[in-house]
């Protein structure tokens, strides 16, 4: 019997993703399935908006970068239309069934992969593969599009250094990452930062200009500083802390809302804030400082090689388990190999980095200050 393949990316978008696209449909072509692809994340298989991915529309983009499906951050429970937002599972999994799918492959970091389990517990067969550049999807060692952003950041960083030293400024770069930090301390450590200031470490202003000051007493006038969106000083911290901790204790719904909802705008209050940060500096060191925010550079561009391959094998392995009929499963990087993990243990987990990694560990030990 044929098998028949719906294929969607969601989220922001992500190095790899065409590789992976091309992995899972070139392996489907082969073993005789049928492969749709579904536009713009969750919306398009809300609104039936479809591409026949047959060899043609397989070839010529793996080295694309972004997405030939496009994305969207909808979310199937929550769907904005004529002003408000709609519960539309119903109508996705109607889509779902006139396609006559055997399985939804959903391509997305960790907002994708809680989506695409709302969609299973509706009770159609998924299948998720981990990308993003933040590198926080729980229960993967890696997801993709993490090393093209790495190296970006890490060349940026390289750039950095030479204005920096010419005119003996501290320069503050903004690395993507709201929630995690991977990619800030990667490229901070790859780069060679004097400074890396992530969400999992809380920072003291004064001891990261302390720590500028000391490079100036040791003749090196010029600091790089590598901050990742959503680093946060201690005492911001501590704020957005006790507004968690409130949403946490709600009592009910509707308290459980206003909390969350003071919790977003203590969020884009303390949280980041790159701007303020080099001001601060400015005036504790009396050295020039300077902002470069990477933003959406990051994300752009052609996959690295290390990408290209690990969004072909996991492509690769999710058709194969399509192929036995295993569903239900993310598709991690684990050591060498590919394994298919319970979507439901993977989802509403988010990895951090922890703090006895070696890459922070490396830092420490080549005198990089992480703030604290
Ligand atoms: O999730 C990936 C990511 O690039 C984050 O690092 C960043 O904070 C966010 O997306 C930006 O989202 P958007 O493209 O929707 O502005």
């Amino acid at each position: 019997m044929t098998k028949y393949i719906g294929i969607l990316t969601a989220g922001g978008d992500s190095p790899g993703l065409n590789a992976a696209i091309r992995g899972i449909g070139k392996a489907a072509l082969e073993l005789g399935m049928q492969v749709v692809g579904f536009r713009d994340g969750f919306r398009g298989l809300m609104e039936n908006r479809t591409i026949r991915l047959d060899r043609s529309a397989l070839s010529g983009i793996l080295t694309v970068g972004g997405t030939i499906l496009g994305t969207s951050r909808d979310k199937p429970h929550r769907m904005p239309i004529g002003g408000k937002l709609l519960d539309m599972t119903d109508v996705m999994v109607d889509n779902y069934h006139k396609h006559h799918l055997d399985v939804l492959v959903c391509l997305g970091g960790g907002g994708t992969q809680k989506n695409a389990f709302r969609l299973m517990q509706k009770g159609i067969n998924i299948i998720t593969l981990p990308k993003t550049i933040d590198n926080d999807v729980a229960m993967t060692d890696v997801t993709f599009g993490f090393d093209t952003a790495l190296g970006i950041a890490t060349e940026a960083i390289d750039r950095l250094h030479s204005t920096a030293h010419s005119h003996h400024r501290i320069i503050v770069v903004e690395v993507m990452g709201h929630k995690t930090g991977w990619l800030t301390l990667g490229a901070g450590l790859a780069g060679g930062a004097d400074v890396i200031l992530i969400p999992e470490i809380p920072y003291d202003v004064e001891k990261v200009a302390e720590a500028i000051r000391w490079r100036s007493r040791e003749g090196k006038g010029f600091s790089i500083v590598a901050v990742a969106e959503g680093a946060m000083s201690k005492k911001d911290a501590s704020v957005i802390g006790a507004a968690e901790e409130k949403i946490e204790k709600a009592e009910d719904k509707a308290a459980g809302k206003k909390a969350k909802t003071e919790l977003k705008k203590m969020e884009s209050q303390y949280v980041g804030n790159t701007l303020r940060l080099s001001n601060q500096l400015e005036e504790l060191t009396g050295l020039e400082s300077r902002v470069t925010i990477l933003g959406h550079v990051q994300r752009g561009g052609t996959p690295s090689a290390a990408d290209r391959l690990l969004a072909t094998r996991l492509g690769t392995a999710c058709t194969d388990l399509i192929n036995q009929g295993t569903y239900g499963v993310m598709i991690a990087i684990r050591g060498e190999s590919t394994e298919p993990m319970p979507l439901k243990d993977v989802v509403g987990k988010r990895k951090h980095v922890p703090m006895d990694h070696p890459w922070i560990a490396s830092a420490r030990y080549v005198g990089t200050s992480l703030g604290d």
